[in-house]
């Protein structure tokens, strides 16, 4: 049994939403060793490429899809093919709701390419799987990736003060969300 994204692949002009494949995992590894990088994420680098390869395949060993499970998109280069970063899809426990993460390598950033890579990836959440609600959680600190969700339409929903404890400190968490009515109109704003 082999998870994978159940439309295939999803061109957009400036990044490729595709499954994960072993050859992956250099550069996966690469880009989450970079501190830059892991800074507001739950890992700690070194991300070694045995790390990286036990992640691509942890994805695959559950039907896309699983309850509480987290499935992995790939970003590629449109036209080399090669890794730009990733979305995670977690898929919450009571079915109707998804949480999304995302990461790029750092040459990546501030080119549009996370922004478009979420766009498709949403469309398929909300009109090809029907979810309700997708939501993100993200360090308060994290500009960047407050800059893309709003970017995106998400709305923020809570701001919690010192909420949790990560990397060795109290850090406060920003919950951000997008019903599927709200995307429709998006969809429609964007044409
Ligand atoms: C979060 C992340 C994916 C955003 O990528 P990105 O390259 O900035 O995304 P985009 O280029 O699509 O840009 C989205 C918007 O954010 C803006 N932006 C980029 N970097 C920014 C920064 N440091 N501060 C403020 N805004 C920023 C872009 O200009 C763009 O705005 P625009 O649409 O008005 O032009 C990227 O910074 C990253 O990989 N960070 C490390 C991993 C991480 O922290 N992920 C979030 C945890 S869930």
């Amino acid at each position: 049994m082999v998870a994978k994204m159940p439309w295939g692949e999803v061109r957009t002009p400036l990044c490729t939403l595709r499954d994960f494949r072993d050859t992956d995992a250099p550069a996966l590894a690469g880009y989450r060793s970079d501190p830059e990088v892991a800074l507001f994420q739950g890992w700690t680098p070194p991300f070694t490429e045995e790390r990286a390869l036990a992640l691509i395949h942890s994805v695959r060993s559950l039907p896309f899809g699983t309850a509480d499970s987290w499935f992995q998109v790939a970003l590629a280069d449109p036209l080399e093919d090669h890794l730009l970063g990733d979305i995670g899809l977690h898929f919450l426990a009571d079915g109707f709701q998804v949480e999304i993460g995302f990461t790029l390598a750092r040459a990546n950033w501030g080119k549009g390419i996370a922004a478009a890579g979420l766009r498709a990836l949403l469309d398929k959440v909300f009109v090809y799987l029907g979810k309700h609600r997708a939501i993100a959680v993200i360090d308060a600190r994290n500009t960047a990736a407050e800059k893309l969700l709003t970017g995106v339409r998400f709305r923020q929903e809570a701001h919690f003060v010192q909420g949790a404890f990560f990397k060795g400190q109290w850090v406060d968490e920003k919950v951000f969300a997008c019903l599927s009515h709200e995307w429709q109109i998006e969809r429609e704003a964007a044409g």
